[in-house]
């Protein structure tokens, strides 16, 4: 089906961070979408027609998705679980909760929720973490399929450390991922991550098949954790005695590559970063979790001046808010405390662009590039009271994505398209 959708239009073609000429902004403009795909984007005088069907969303922005490159399936109850650090609140809440994802139906009806509260948010893309049960990935996969949506995942691999309910074996985590890999990756827009859930939770042996799964499907991404807590790395180092840091243990392992996601990257030694930047292993930055589990403060613009790209995240459930709204302004403050600042144009480009380049998935999301899919978020600056007594002052676009950023939550996502279709306001029109 083509339509048209009328709005405010903002995407961008460059870093915020790096050059004066970012964005493209049209004040009334136009997407036309066929098949779910972006067939023109301009001005709405332009791209006009007669019996075209029209939805206008002025005067809303129109935005491609945002993109959660760092999110957990099995917790979207484990959020908001108290006074915890991170290997305690793993052990205490985590596993015991990720542990009923070895039950299909539980599975299904959770997977349901969890890509519902995306769309709910505004996010159109994420890279999930599943449970270790095949059946957990089998669910997300399926669900996310029926939504024609971008999604990146994979089977946690984890054989100790944590209770039994959640442990897999080196073999049985390698087989159920391979046979994850054969099943889903590729089909329709998903993908796979090979997923070892981080170092502790891991036996040499298991880090090792992983590896092999990475060498084997070169295109699979690979996920995991890395230095998000000082008692996390030393308890790794322990583990793992002859490596020289943290990343040394994914390093021999044959887990550090462009298609890498290191989750946190908060405590990172001079050596991690240089190999960071010339292996092009990517760093997450997960802030409503950093300051929830009390991990830490990352550090964007050092790693960015190392030649370290970053993506930024949610996190949930050590993330407290789905939004990436919400994560943007945490952001923001974490930034804050370490004296760098996030302009609005880059805060808003990170979580379309930005992360899909930290994904490597440029050509695919983040984007409005006619014949790419037409993942979009709507999002209306006068979303409460208080955001519309804040907006009778803003100026400028810059003023209104800041009061976004720093006052929006699911209230401020009038609509999230993915792949053409009305996921939130609109649900099952089209
Ligand atoms: N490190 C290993 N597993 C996890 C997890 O589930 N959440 C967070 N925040 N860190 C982790
Ligand atoms: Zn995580």
């Amino acid at each position: 089906m083509r339509q048209l959708i009328r709005g405010r239009i903002l995407d961008f073609h460059a870093d915020p961070a790096e050059t004066a000429d970012h964005h493209r902004y049209i004040e009334d403009g136009a997407i036309v979408t066929d098949a779910g795909r972006i067939e023109a984007v301009g001005d709405y005088s332009a791209l006009r027609q007669d019996g075209l069907a029209e939805i206008d969303h002025r005067p809303h922005l129109i935005l491609p998705g945002f993109i959660d490159p760092h999110i957990h399936f099995p917790q979207l109850q484990v959020v908001a679980s108290w006074g915890a650090q991170l290997l305690d609140w793993l052990q205490d809440y985590t596993f015991p909760a990720e542990a009923e994802f070895a039950d299909p139906d539980h599975s299904r009806t959770m997977a349901g929720h969890f890509l519902d509260m995306l769309a709910m948010h505004g996010t159109t893309s994420a890279v999930a973490f599943c449970s270790s049960h095949r059946a957990s990935a089998e669910a997300l996969f399926g669900a996310a399929l029926d939504r024609e949506m971008a999604l990146v995942a994979g089977k946690v691999m984890m054989d100790r450390g944590a209770i039994p309910a959640v442990h897999d074996t080196a073999q049985s985590s390698y087989d159920d991922s391979k046979a994850l890999i054969r099943d889903w990756h590729g089909r329709g827009r998903l993908r796979y991550a090979v997923t070892p859930r981080f170092a502790i939770t891991s036996t040499p042996e298991q880090l090792q098949a992983a590896g092999a799964l990475a060498a084997e499907h070169p295109d699979c991404h690979i996920q995991t954790h890395m230095s998000e807590n000082r008692d996390e790395i030393a308890l790794t180092l322990q583990l793992y005695p002859q490596a020289r840091d943290y990343l040394d243990v994914y390093e021999t392992y044959g887990l550090v590559g462009p298609r890498t996601l290191l989750g946190h990257s908060i405590h990172l030694e001079p050596r991690e970063i240089a190999r960071m930047a010339e292996t092009g292993a990517r760093a997450v930055f997960c802030p409503t979790s950093n300051l929830f589990l009390g991990s830490g403060l990352f550090d964007a613009d050092g790693l960015r001046a190392a030649g370290v790209v970053s993506g930024i995240a949610t996190d949930i459930g050590g993330g407290t808010s789905w939004s990436m709204l919400a994560t943007l302004a945490e952001g923001y403050k974490i930034m804050q405390l370490r004296g760098q600042k996030l302009t609005p144009f880059a805060a808003f480009h990170w979580a379309t662009r930005g992360n899909a380049l930290a994904l490597g998935m440029a050509d695919e999301i983040g984007t409005l590039a006619p014949g790419s899919a037409a993942d979009l978020v709507v999002l209306n600056a006068r979303a409460t009271p208080a955001m519309a007594l804040r907006m009778a002052r803003a100026q400028t676009l810059s003023e209104e994505l800041f009061i976004l950023q720093i006052m929006g939550c699911d209230r401020a996502i009038a609509e999230t398209y993915i792949a053409g279709r009305p996921m939130k306001a609109g649900r099952g029109k089209g």
